[in-house]
This record gives structure tokens, C-alpha cells and sequence, in this order.
């Protein structure tokens, strides 16, 4: 059994020819050595390149003792943060912790409850959310390198003023952890203001490239994950994703092969699993291409899917829809599960009988190997990322695999893969319709183009 991942793509033939990858490697050797050499547009955002190999043990011994306490103490945590600030935590939560924890005996748990807040806008879910941390120890971690993001920095505030009522606001200072720049930003201000134990996010790695620092291990081990393991996985794929050969890097690999779709109309990029737990592991791939790679009018639109779940919703359309499309898929070569289709004595004719004894593993394994063979068939150049099991080594060198294959390819396509530029857009709309200060000119300007194709009627 290999203990590392490969990236398998005998399923781009035929949409590829013979020899087209391989001419690729100048390219990528290019694209390499900028981020290899930090020279490249938004290469002071290169950190993370070698962070799993340099993050200093006393930071890692610091945030477990903080993780034990937490795990001593609390029944919910409550993880503050949006987009790189969270993603990343929640995709190895999900994905190594139990399906269903609201339902488990505390001691099968291996940490608290852990809630996500400050990833969206809603009211409801702030209240239900407060409802529920009602009769339960809280304590909680806000997670913002700006420090001014409005979604994290609102739900904060709610979730202050809960402990503080709760426990008083030395009490409420005691339960607060927050992961921000070492300077700048509200913060971290507050942060000095009232004494929180905090941590640093590392200048030079921006949000969605920093599951590996702070911002995703400090949480990943209140919720009991090894993140030593995590990070020895992320360490051990520095080297084959830093090689020259094209041959021999899978991640560089992946970027040629992805742009050399790209150009031949191939402009969706669909990440599959077969496994619910790596939902938020395809959220976190898709936020990592998306703001990584969309921008100047160009990249490749990251979508993902569950199987077998949207075999039955978009598996019609991934068969015989347009063209456009391509599959990343994530192959678990080993899975937990022994569960095996029981006998029915009931005598019931439910037309199952020729899978009794199977196990479950099994019945996925064909129906993964069906799906790729009938996807080729319909026209859907297939990569395969075969991955040994879903544990903590093997998803901190999906992490690390990924981030390297998003810089690679951002400079292949010729961007800036380290900015979001774009997320600006409608946060100053929503400023300026809010009536923050300094917002007025905006706010003037919405008010003259607020005039849709029926003069603003609702029709
Ligand atoms: O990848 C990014 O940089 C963004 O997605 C940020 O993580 C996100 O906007 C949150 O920013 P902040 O951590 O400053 O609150």
C-alpha cells in the first residue's frame, strides 16, 4: 500500500494528445521557480510553501496545552471566521471527526461540540446558534488576519456579549482565543485590550493558504485531531510538489494538465468524492481555486460534487450536458467500513438478494469504477487524485498538494494567485447601503444605477 498520494491521469486520453503534457514543461519549470523563488506576482504570500517543515514546535506544544484545557472544560466551541479563516478547519473537523457528534455519549467524543460561526450574514442561524451555547460550557475562537472582516467581527460581537453575560467579562476573557496578525488590525487590538491568549497568522501566508497555521490547527486540535500528523503529511509532500521534473511533481502535473483542458474549452473543474465527509474538504479546495484563480477574466470554475448522492441530481447533467466540464476525483484507496449487506430471512423480494455479504466498501468501489468508465464514455476527461485513507497524514498532503498545484497553475494562467481583489465589489456596495461612514459618494452612485430593465418594477 503506497502512503502517498498520486495524481492518475490515464483518464485525460483521448482528450489529450500524446506529447501535450510533456511540452508543458518548460512552462511549468517557469511557473515553478517563480513560486519556488517567491518571485512571482504575490510572492511575499509564499510562506506556506515550507511553513509545515518550519512551524516551531513550541507554537504546536502551545496550541495543544490550549486545546487540552479547552477539551477539559467545554462542551461547545465555537470556531469564529470566513472563508480562508475557516474553511480550512472545518474541512479536517468534518472530515476526521465523527458524522453525527450532537448525537454521540460525551465520552465517545474526543472534544467539545464545535459550532462554526461569522461565515455568513443570517440572523437566524446567530440565534439558533446562541439558543443552543445557552446550558453548555462555551468558549471560542475568532479567527480574522485582517481583523475587520464584518461577518466574523458581528458574530463576535454577539457571542461576546454571551459569555459576558454568562461570565462576567474577565470570565468571558478566560474563553476567548483569537488567531490574528501579530500588529495590525481591530483585533488585535482588542485582543491587547482585554487579554486574550491569541495566536499569530505569519505575514506572509494569506487566508486560504493557512489551514496549516493557527488558523486551522488551533481548532483541528480542540476537536481532538492529531495535528502533528496532519502536519507531517503536509511536510512530506514539500519535496515531490518543489520538483523540477514534470514527471515527477504531481502538483505541477495537475496544474499542466488542468490549463491544457482549460484550453481546449474544458472550463469546469468538478472535484468529486465519494465520501460526506469531505464535503467541506471540496469547500475548501473551491474556495482555494476560486479566489485563487478567477480574476482578470480569466481561470477554470471550481464546482464539486458527492457521489453517489448527485449521480442522482447532477449526474444526468455531467453525462450528457455541454462539454465543458472535466473531473478531479478523490479515490480513497482504503476505507474504514466493513459493514457488510445483511441476510434477509423476512423472505421479502426487494431484489438485493445477489449482494448479501457484500460489504458497503465494495458496492461504492464499482460503483466508483462504473461512474468513471461512464463519465469517459460521455466525454469528461477524468483525473484521478488516488489518496491511501481518509486520515490526518493523508489529508494534510491533500492540503499541501493542492495549495502547491494552485500556485503553479495561478502562474501558468497568468495571475496573481495570492489576491482576491474581486471580494472587494460587493463589500462596498453593502457598505454604502448600510451608510458606513466615508461610504457616501458610493452610496449615491447605487442609488442613480439602481434602476433595473423594467425602470425598477417588480413585474
Ligand atoms: O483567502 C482569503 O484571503 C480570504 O478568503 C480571507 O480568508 C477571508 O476574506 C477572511 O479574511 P480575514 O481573515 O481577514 O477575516
Amino acid at each position: 500500500m503506497n502512503d502517498r498520494i498520486r495524481i492518475e491521469y490515464s483518464g485525460l486520453i483521448p482528450f489529450l494528445q500524446e506529447g501535450e503534457i510533456e511540452a508543458m514543461e518548460e512552462s511549468v519549470q517557469r511557473a515553478l521557480q517563480s513560486l519556488q523563488e517567491g518571485s512571482g506576482p504575490g510572492g511575499e504570500y509564499t510562506g506556506w510553501l515550507r511553513y509545515p517543515e518550519s512551524i516551531p514546535a513550541s507554537e504546536v506544544r502551545r496550541m495543544e496545552t490550549l486545546a487540552e484545557e479547552i477539551r477539559a472544560e467545554a462542551d461547545a466551541f465555537v470556531v469564529i471566521g470566513i472563508g480562508g479563516s475557516y474553511l480550512g478547519a472545518r474541512a479536517i473537523i468534518e472530515g476526521l471527526g465523527p458524522a453525527f457528534p450532537p448525537l454521540l455519549p460525551p465520552d465517545r467524543l474526543k472534544g467539545p461540540l464545535v459550532f462554526f460561526a461569522g461565515q455568513n450574514l443570517s440572523g437566524a442561524y446567530l440565534e439558533e446558534l446562541l439558543e443552543v451555547l445557552e446550558d453548555r460550557s462555551v468558549y471560542i475562537n475568532m479567527i480574522s488576519k485582517s481583523g475587520t472582516t464584518t461577518e466574523p467581527g458581528l458574530a463576535f460581537r454577539a457571542l461576546r456579549k454571551h459569555l459576558t453575560e454568562r461570565y462576567g467579562r474577565k470570565g468571558a476573557a478566560q474563553r476567548i482565543i483569537t488567531t490574528t496578525d501579530a500588529a495590525r488590525g481591530a483585533l488585535r487590538k482588542v485582543t491587547e485590550e482585554e487579554g486574550y491568549r491569541s495566536f499569530v497568522i505569519p505575514d506572509d501566508i494569506g487566508g486560504r493558504f493557512s489551514v496549516l497555521t493557527p488558523v486551522g490547527l488551533f481548532p483541528i486540535a480542540v476537536a481532538g485531531i492529531p495535528i502533528d500528523t496532519l502536519v507531517d503529511g503536509a511536510a512530506s509532500m514539500i519535496e515531490p510538489c518543489g520538483r523540477p521534473a514534470l514527471s515527477r511533481n504531481p502538483a505541477a502535473l495537475y496544474a499542466a494538465a488542468r490549463n491544457l483542458l482549460l484550453g481546449k474549452g474544458y472550463s469546469t473543474e468538478i472535484l468529486v468524492s465519494y465520501d460526506p465527509k469531505l464535503q467541506y474538504f471540496a469547500e475548501w479546495w473551491k474556495q482555494l481555486f476560486a479566489e485563487s484563480e478567477g480574476k482578470d477574466g480569466k481561470g477554470i470554475f471550481p464546482a464539486s460534487v458527492l457521489f453517489t448522492s448527485d449521480l442522482h441530481s447532477m449526474g444526468q447533467w455531467i453525462q450528457e450536458g455541454r462539454r465543458t466540464i472535466f473531473e478531479t476525483v478523490i479515490h480513497m484507496e482504503r476505507e474504514d467500513s466493513t459493514l457488510q449487506v445483511p441476510v434477509d430471512a423476512s423472505g421479502l423480494e426487494d431484489g438485493l438478494g445477489y449482494l448479501e455479504g457484500r460489504t458497503w466498501t465494495e458496492i461504492q468501489d464499482k460503483a466508483y469504477e462504473g461512474t468513471k468508465m461512464a463519465h469517459h464514455q460521455g466525454g469528461v476527461p477524468i483525473l484521478v487524485l488516488e489518496a491511501p485513507a481518509r486520515d490526518a497524514f493523508t489529508l494534510g498532503q491533500m492540503i499541501q498538494f493542492f495549495e502547491s498545484a494552485c500556485g503553479i497553475s495561478g502562474y501558468l494562467l497568468g495571475v496573481n494567485p495570492f489576491n482576491q481583489p474581486g471580494v472587494e465589489a460587493y463589500k462596498q456596495n453593502m457598505f454604502a447601503l448600510l451608510g458606513k461612514p466615508g461610504f457616501e459618494e458610493r452610496a449615491a452612485e447605487l442609488r442613480a444605477r439602481d434602476r433595473g430593465p423594467s425602470g425598477g418594477k417588480l413585474v
